[in-house]
């Protein structure tokens, strides 16, 4: 493939669900002139209580698929498919960019609080392999952290209830897990690409001046910074389409994804796939 040809190809992001288009966002804002081709696998969401064998197969058959589409770069937007499988899909899919977003939610807590104590709110893998705990202290070692699983979340942000108290009572349910210190800490991690939606939930069960950060913005300046980098840029002065394809549930990625994407959004222009 030219070079030329190449700056034209679309970026291709992943989730497990709708919760990746969080980061497609954030993506578009940054840079509203390439193209996007996303894929939820809905059909086999949630990824979180899988195991990590499942987790990275699912990751490599969505990969493979936008693979298909001649993408420039690949983003997973998804905590547990980038806990488990990033360096596996860099290594398969090399010299094609892949990026992840445990690294760049990592740059962004500690951007926006130096050596503090720091709750990542994940799903049950992530947290089972600790990826932002050692993502953080890599880079702040008088950081500390701590993980908590928050599964329901997940079901919670597709279903689109994100308010009111039966998002606060769940969230409280959770926290109860923790020591009382704990359960205050100087930053919260948002460690899934779904949480985003619940964020006004999550700020109101923690002191007002708690930082609430998540990886997409990070995630974006990242993926700007690499088309750059290697020259892969397209045009500035057009407009970038956006391709949807789900593998399950077209009415429901519509109207849940509608919510993510803060614009409305048609069943019949999402694409059905299969993997
Ligand atoms: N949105 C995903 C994440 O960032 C995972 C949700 C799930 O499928 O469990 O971890």
């Amino acid at each position: 493939m030219n070079i030329e040809h190449r700056k034209s190809s679309s970026i291709g992001v992943f989730d497990s669900g709708v919760g990746g288009l969080t980061v497609l966002k954030e993506i578009r804002r940054v840079m509203p002139h390439e193209d996007l081709i996303y894929l939820g696998d809905t059909a086999r969401l949630p990824y979180g209580t899988k195991s990590p064998q499942s987790i990275a197969r699912y990751a490599c058959q969505a990969a493979a698929r936008l693979r298909e589409e001649d993408i420039k770069l690949l983003v997973i937007a998804c905590n547990t498919a980038s806990a488990v499988a990033l360096e596996a899909l860099q290594g398969q899919l090399a010299p094609l960019p892949v990026i992840g977003v445990v690294e760049p939610g990592a740059t962004a807590a500690v951007a926006a609080r130096p050596g503090a104590e720091h709750l990542v709110l994940a799903t049950e893998a992530t947290v089972r392999l600790g990826a932002y705990s050692a993502a953080i202290t890599r880079r702040d070692e008088k950081a500390s952290v701590r993980e908590l699983a928050c599964e329901l979340l997940v079901s919670l942000a597709e279903e689109g209830w994100v308010d009111g108290s039966i998002a606060t009572d769940i969230l409280q349910r959770y926290l109860a897990q923790l020591a009382p210190h704990e359960r205050a800490p100087d930053c919260v991690i948002l460690g899934c690409t779904h949480f985003p939606l619940l964020r006004d939930a999550i700020a109101a069960v923690f002191d007002e001046g708690t930082a609430i950060v998540d990886s997409a913005s990070t995630t974006a300046e990242v993926v700007r910074a690499m088309l750059e980098r290697l020259k892969l840029g397209n045009e500035q002065h057009r407009t970038g389409a956006v391709r949807l394809l789900a593998t399950d549930g077209a009415s429901r990625f519509a109207r849940v994804g509608g919510h993510f994407l803060g614009e409305s959004l048609a069943a019949s222009n999402i694409e059905l796939v299969d993997l």
